[in-house]
């Protein structure tokens, strides 16, 4: 058998080669992402292991089904950028790492919005000037405070708990409900509940047709005024201008985004100078002492690289040896 990987980064290395030679399968490493221009060099290969947030293109599926290439094993957890209709027309059977580290990314939203509480950005460039004084700039504490939090899946679980430690109240909203919380009581039957009574909102919802610019201009008009928004989630969950509208009525008092609806092709990119960054929009966002952006970081930490890399190594073994997994995603 032989898997090819594409987009390894040198920090997943390590983890494939320790998995390549625990279970004597060769894999070859590519660096570059899978597109039109890199696809042939999976030809004689059984299955191929990804990353990547630009999208799977119908084209390119079409030619990996060609090479007779139907398992796909995804590194990650979104499967919004693949083309559906290219992976059910060629019967290819997909995979992704549901659960490569939900603390990840739930120890990032938490540390934002602690760091927004305590305003440390607004401090650090005080401190920087040399200006020590308090005020005006109060906080507010988490312990008295109210999280809705939006989708209920492993991460925002995880999230929940930590919530929990800091003594907030939660309050959360899904279309699923997980049977321990709502045993808790704590599910909303609708949105707008959980905007009126939420000081803190907290995204983690898959990103979906539906819920696309769910944060809309209309949805912010119904939040309490000073709300805080967490988005570790996907970008297309927040229609941007309305955000951008909110922060300049105070509405928003903060917001942390580790994702932006216009991303691809700029996070994890080195331009070289602030001014250098090709979105004028994403440059309004970070120049706020209240609002705190980082480039789709939650998920790089040395755990979920591990995990993504080896899941999905042995999800895409056991497509290819019996068609099916346990993380199969159905299209
Ligand atoms: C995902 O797992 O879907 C993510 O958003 C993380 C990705 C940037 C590796």
């Amino acid at each position: 058998m032989k898997i090819i990987a594409y987009g390894i980064r040198d920090d997943e290395k390590p983890y494939l080669e320790q998995w390549s030679k625990d279970k004597g399968i060769e894999v070859k490493a590519v660096a570059e992402l899978l597109d039109d221009s890199t696809v042939d060099q999976a030809k004689g290969y059984d299955g191929a292991v990804v990353y990547q947030q630009k999208p799977y293109t119908a084209e390119v599926l079409d030619k990996l089904a060609s090479f007779g290439i139907k398992s796909l094993s995804l590194r990650n957890v979104g499967v919004d950028n693949i083309d559906a209709d290219a992976i059910k027309r060629n019967g290819i059977k997909v995979t992704n790492v549901p659960a490569y580290s939900p603390s990840a990314i739930a120890e990032l939203t938490v540390t934002q919005l602690m760091r927004l509480l305590r305003k440390t950005n607004t401090f650090d460039r005080k401190i920087a000037h040399g200006d020590l004084r308090w005020a005006p700039d109060i906080a507010d504490e988490l312990d008295q405070m109210t999280v809705g939090v939006i989708a209920t899946g492993r991460i925002g679980r995880k999230a929940i708990n930590i919530y929990r430690g800091f003594g907030a109240k939660i309050v959360a909203y899904d279309i699923y409900h997980n049977p321990e919380l709502e045993k808790e009581g704590i599910y909303v039957d609708t949105l707008d509940e959980l905007y009126a009574q939420a000081d803190v909102i907290s995204l983690h919802s898959p990103a979906t047709k539906e819920n696309e610019h769910m944060l809309d201009d209309a949805a912010f008009n119904k939040m309490k005024d000073g709300v805080f928004i967490l988005n570790p989630a996907r970008g297309t969950l927040i229609d941007t201008d309305a955000l951008i509208r909110a922060l300049d009525s105070g509405k928003v008092a903060g917001a942390a985004l580790d994702v932006y609806e216009d991303e691809v092709g700029i996070f994890n990119t080195d331009f070289g100078s602030f001014d250098a960054i090709p979105d004028e929009r994403l440059k309004n966002l970070i120049k706020r002492e209240n609002v705190l952006v980082t480039p789709h970081i939650a998920f790089y930490t040395k755990t979920a690289a591990k995990n993504m890399v080896q899941f999905a190594l042995n999800s895409n073994v056991n497509l290819i040896e019996k068609g099916t997994d346990d993380s199969e995603v159905k299209f």
